[in-house]
């Protein structure tokens, strides 16, 4: 089977900085509760899903060496699309200049990953370069007043480019995408409403899910916990990453993070972080990747990846 590698990689931020300081001004909070609590120190807010997105995505496709023109697919996942319709994928796909089909799908911070599942998919099928971008802008739903929520959220982009592998070990090696619809009431954004969260739960529910979808990308591949070089997994909270690393039996210190400077950003935490650690020289060639995502729905996916072409 044909495997999709990543080969083009671009992200983009909201462009004001909100740090915790800013939000104990106007709410009952501080700076320490919510280090402690979640890890985040500030966010990146501002933009659109087409602003962000485009952005992202033409880095992405800078640095994969291709002309727009050449994608086959652009799959954009995200959960606050700029308008009910178009769909931000049609609005990107003309900023780009591209000629291919283009969708969104909404599976709130898991959708990157079903992104890159569904690439997979195509190109193991005979497409040779998808585009899959993961942007949110969650301050747009968020209330400013409420402090167990307005801590968490922030805004940004991610876009890979995914074409086959030169290297028959390299690329998407299993994936899987969950639902837990029983879990639906847990995060809610109603229409003409702002995030509404039990918190408490989505944190225990998350890690759960999490580490089985984990295991069972792990299973698929017939790979084990050790042999993973670099977990990539959703940015919500650095608890939960700190829990399910430590039930997967994977050392905490492979986890790229990157939510200290961009809070929660949905779609586009899994991408960013990977761009971290990518920067850091956290991941390297023939490393094994794991990317994990969990959201509302409640929705989770993962997949594992040899990480070069
Ligand atoms: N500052 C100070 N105190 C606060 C704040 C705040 N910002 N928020 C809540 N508190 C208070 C509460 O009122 C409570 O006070 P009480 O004990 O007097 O009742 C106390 O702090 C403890 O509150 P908890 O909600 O129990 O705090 P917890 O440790 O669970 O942390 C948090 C809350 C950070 C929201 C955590 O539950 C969490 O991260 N959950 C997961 C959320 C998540 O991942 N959501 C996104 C999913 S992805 C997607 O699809 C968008």
């Amino acid at each position: 089977m044909t495997r999709a590698a990543i080969t083009g990689l671009g992200t983009a931020t909201g462009h004001r900085v909100v740090t915790n300081h800013d939000l104990a001004q106007t709410l009952d909070t501080s700076d320490e509760w919510i280090v402690e609590r979640t890890g985040i120190h500030e966010r990146r807010v501002g933009g659109s899903c087409l602003e962000l997105g485009g952005q992202a995505a033409k880095i992405a496709l800078k640095q994969a060496e291709i002309d727009a023109t050449d994608l086959d697919l652009i799959i954009c996942s995200t959960c606050t699309p700029d308008q009910v319709f178009p769909a931000v994928s049609n609005r990107i796909q003309n900023e780009l200049g591209a000629m291919c089909g283009a969708f969104d799908l909404n599976a709130a911070c898991s959708g990157f990953t079903y992104g890159v599942s569904l690439a997979q998919a195509q190109i193991a099928a005979g497409m040779e370069r998808v585009l899959v971008i993961g942007v949110d802008t969650l301050s747009r739903f968020t209330d400013w007043d409420d402090r167990s929520t307005a801590i968490l959220f922030g805004d940004g982009a991610g876009a890979v480019v995914l074409e086959p592998a030169i290297r028959d070990d390299r690329g998407v090696l299993s994936t899987y995408m969950g639902s837990e619809g029983r879990f639906a009431d847990l995060l809610i954004c109603d229409f003409g409403d702002y995030i509404k969260m039990d918190g408490k739960e989505v944190f225990r529910q998350a890690v759960r899910v999490m580490v089985s979808a984990s295991q069972r990308v792990l299973a698929d591949a017939g790979l084990e916990a050790s042999d993973v070089a670099a977990v990539i997994p959703h940015q919500a909270n650095f608890r939960i990453i700190e829990s399910a690393m430590k039930r997967l039996d994977i050392p905490l210190e492979k986890a790229a993070t990157v939510l200290k400077t961009t809070g929660n950003t949905s779609s586009a935490s899994i991408p960013l972080a990977m761009d971290e650690a990518v920067s850091k020289g956290a991941i390297n060639d023939g490393d094994v990747v794991l990317l994990v995502g969990f959201g509302a729905g409640m929705s989770v996916a993962a997949a594992l990846l040899r990480w070069g072409q």
